[in-house]
């Protein structure tokens, strides 16, 4: 197992070995939360911090009950409360937060590259939770964990990434991943959405949607990011719906044991039908569990834990 790392800021420049030191370490604190008491000590005594600059519900509770099982202190960063009304910087901003002793800064914010500034000019580690269209990396890790856990290997594993991925942190970060793991990727979207150049990731691009569900053992959901696009990519929510949303019939192209994932949060009857969503093949919610058991494994891991320590080899 391999993890010399201070921060985490994108898939891209981790190794195949790091990935899946993320998720073996994963593996072992997901154990620790089935357990009757779910806490332990590796954290205590660090303060980390929650700089969310965007929105968020599933990455920023995570992370902070991730903190809470590892015995660190959380304090939740409220932008819409802070001084960066006031026109302070996000600099002086993370500067402040590690003056009271920060060590560890979790950044959600609008601006791809603000975590990889950020690492540049603090001591304090910092961590990724979405920067702009960029990437996502710890949804990524836990995309990956669900698929692992559900299929047992990527090896041969066909994933069809479906939707808005020009706009996408998440696209990016999953092909990161599954490429690095042994995946084959598929996109599929609208050609403004889903451009060609994104084969010089390793991946397939694919513009008819009946092929791509065909073929794929997982489909995760990609949502229309509007508020990162900067002007009509599509004539209308419903044209994208009749076009590439996974609707019942379209459900019934797709190979018996397909799994349908969805980084959330969900447009129901847009990107995915309601009843799919809440179907047998739908692992969406134990996509949000298995968040915590990524983000606690990162956060251990950037903080100098062995997964030795949990029995990982
Ligand atoms: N998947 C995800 O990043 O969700 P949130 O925006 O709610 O954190």
């Amino acid at each position: 197992m391999t993890w010399h790392r201070k921060h985490l800021l994108d898939i891209e420049t981790l190794s195949r070995e790091e990935v899946l030191t993320v998720l073996n370490t994963a593996k072992a604190f997901k154990a620790v939360g089935e357990r009757a008491i779910k806490k332990v000590p590796a954290l205590r005594g660090k303060t980390v911090i929650n700089l969310f600059v965007e929105p968020s519900t599933r990455t920023r509770i995570s992370f902070e009950l991730a903190a809470q099982r590892l015995t660190a202190d959380i304090i939740n960063f409220s932008a819409e409360l802070s001084s960066l009304r006031k026109g302070e910087t996000l600099k002086d901003t993370a500067r402040n937060l590690e003056a009271l002793n920060a060590d560890i800064i979790i950044i959600r914010h609008s601006a791809a590259g603000a975590p990889h500034f950020l690492s540049r000019v603090l001591n304090a580690s910092v961590v990724n939770a979405g920067d702009g269209a960029h990437e996502h990396p710890t949804q990524a890790l836990l995309d990956a964990f669900t698929m692992r856990e559900k299929k047992g290997s990527f090896e041969g594993l066909n994933v069809t990434i479906l939707g808005d991925i020009l706009y996408s942190r998440v696209a990016r970060s999953n092909i990161w991943a599954l490429t690095k793991l042994g995946a084959k990727v598929t996109l599929c979207g609208p050609p403004t959405l889903v451009p060609s150049a994104f084969e010089r990731m390793g991946c397939q691009v694919c513009h008819q949607v009946e092929p791509a569900l065909r073929q794929a053992d997982v489909i995760n959901l990609l949502r229309i990011q509007h508020e990162r696009q900067r002007k009509g990519m599509f004539p209308s929510l419903g044209e994208y719906t009749s076009l590439f949303g996974l609707t019942k019939a379209r459900m019934k192209l797709t190979k018996p044991d397909v799994l349908i994932m969805h980084p959330g949060p969900i447009n129901r009857g847009v990107e995915i039908d309601s009843d799919i969503a809440d179907s047998d093949h739908s692992v969406i919610l134990e996509q949000v569990t298995n968040g915590l058991a990524v983000r606690m494994a990162v956060l251990f891991l950037i903080n100098g834990g062995h997964p030795q320590e949990l029995g990982v080899n």
